[in-house]
């Protein structure tokens, strides 16, 4: 007797549910059981940073006894994700996370809250949107681009009318598999944006092998700790939580551009006039107050982290903040910026 294909299993499996969720599972399971080390990885994640970020949390830890961690720019939750053994082997169980993104915050909640639930809502798109029409899990590019537009249609109407739960929160990690390097856009509004482009085929294995086990991970992790969600502005949250001794702050705000030439020639002459203005990338918050974040430092204990710039230094200096120069080890390496560039210019 023949022996079936794994596309021809999942096909039969796949005009049943349950049928399907099971077959899914085990013929994929190897890969499933697999820790992730990112909900999604892109190039602000602190991750990378985890070593500088845990000999600071070190150092800090010599001198106070820290019960709360807030994080006031939570993002995809890399500062947490690189401290978090830290934080638990110094018992600091309360987690404040907060970010101004609604969608993302409501992210983080589902994956403590609702990780079964995400899941199952990631086995039924792949029944229906891909097994089902196409008889097989690994489709053609052509055809991943259209899979790929509905959902971001999908995503974006649920955005627009503010319906932030379970399908946004697993639409989003499931599109930002396909994004170049994970970057994620978002408009003057905040709100999200996914390119419609597909920048390599390869994604899918990242998407078809890694989304559970990133659901799973975070889900794992969110619940060893007492953790609270805020979606507002850092100074709003900063107001409600500043003087508190017992408490550490990560602070991984909006990037300063990293090319500050044009400041160098006006405003270092005149410094005293002079604000820091621009970033890398605004997350949609225009106008982004750095010296406003800079001047609350004083009242909290804080890892603060931003690109060099001569106008943080002369902040640094007024406000006597402690500072340590790190080099950031950068995300995207130079094949995939070619591959980009190459992408780009199509
Ligand atoms: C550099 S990222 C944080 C990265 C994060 N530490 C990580 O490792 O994944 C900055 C985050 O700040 C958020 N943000 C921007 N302006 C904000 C504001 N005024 N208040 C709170 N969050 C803000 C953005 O939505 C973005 O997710």
């Amino acid at each position: 007797m023949q022996s079936l294909s794994t596309n021809q299993i999942l096909f039969n499996a796949s005009f049943s549910k349950d049928e399907f969720k099971k077959t899914y599972l085990a013929a994929i399971e190897a890969k499933f059981g697999k820790k992730q080390e990112t909900i999604v990885s892109y190039p602000g994640g602190k991750l990378k940073m985890k070593k500088e970020l845990n000999e600071i949390f070190t150092e800090m830890t010599k001198t106070n006894k820290f019960n709360t961690y807030i994080d006031g720019f939570f993002g995809m939750g890399g500062s947490f994700k690189a401290l978090s053994d830290a934080l638990l082997e110094h018992q600091v169980k309360e987690i404040i996370v907060n970010d101004i993104s609604r969608c993302i915050i409501i992210m983080h909640k589902c994956i403590r809250d609702y990780a079964d639930e995400m899941i199952e809502y990631y086995l039924e798109r792949i029944r229906c949107d891909i097994v089902m029409p196409y008889q097989k899990l690994f489709i053609a590019a052509e055809d991943l681009i259209i899979v790929k537009k509905k959902w971001i249609a999908e995503f974006e109407s649920l955005q627009k009318d503010k319906k932030f739960g379970i399908e946004t929160s697993t639409l989003f990690i499931m599109l930002c598999a396909f994004n170049f390097s994970g970057v994620v856009q978002t408009n003057k509004k905040g709100d999200i944006r996914f390119t419609q482009k597909l920048f390599c085929i390869n994604n899918i294995k990242n998407f078809l092998f890694n989304t559970i086990g990133r659901i799973r991970t975070f889900n794992e992790l969110y619940n060893k700790f007492d953790m609270k969600f805020y979606s507002s502005d850092y100074f709003a949250l900063f107001q409600n939580y500043q003087y508190k001794t017992d408490t550490l702050w990560n602070i991984d705000t909006v990037y300063l551009k990293e090319d500050y030439s044009e400041y160098k020639k006006a405003d270092m002459e005149n410094i005293k006039n002079s604000s820091i203005v621009g970033c890398t990338c605004n997350y949609g918050q225009n106008d982004f107050d750095h010296i406003g974040v800079l001047e609350t430092l004083k009242n909290i204990n804080f890892i603060y982290n931003n690109n060099t710039h001569p106008l943080v230094y002369h902040y640094i200096k007024k406000l006597n903040l402690p500072y340590k120069k790190f080099i950031r080890h950068e995300a995207i390496n130079d094949n995939i910026k070619e591959n980009a560039k190459a992408s780009q210019n199509l």
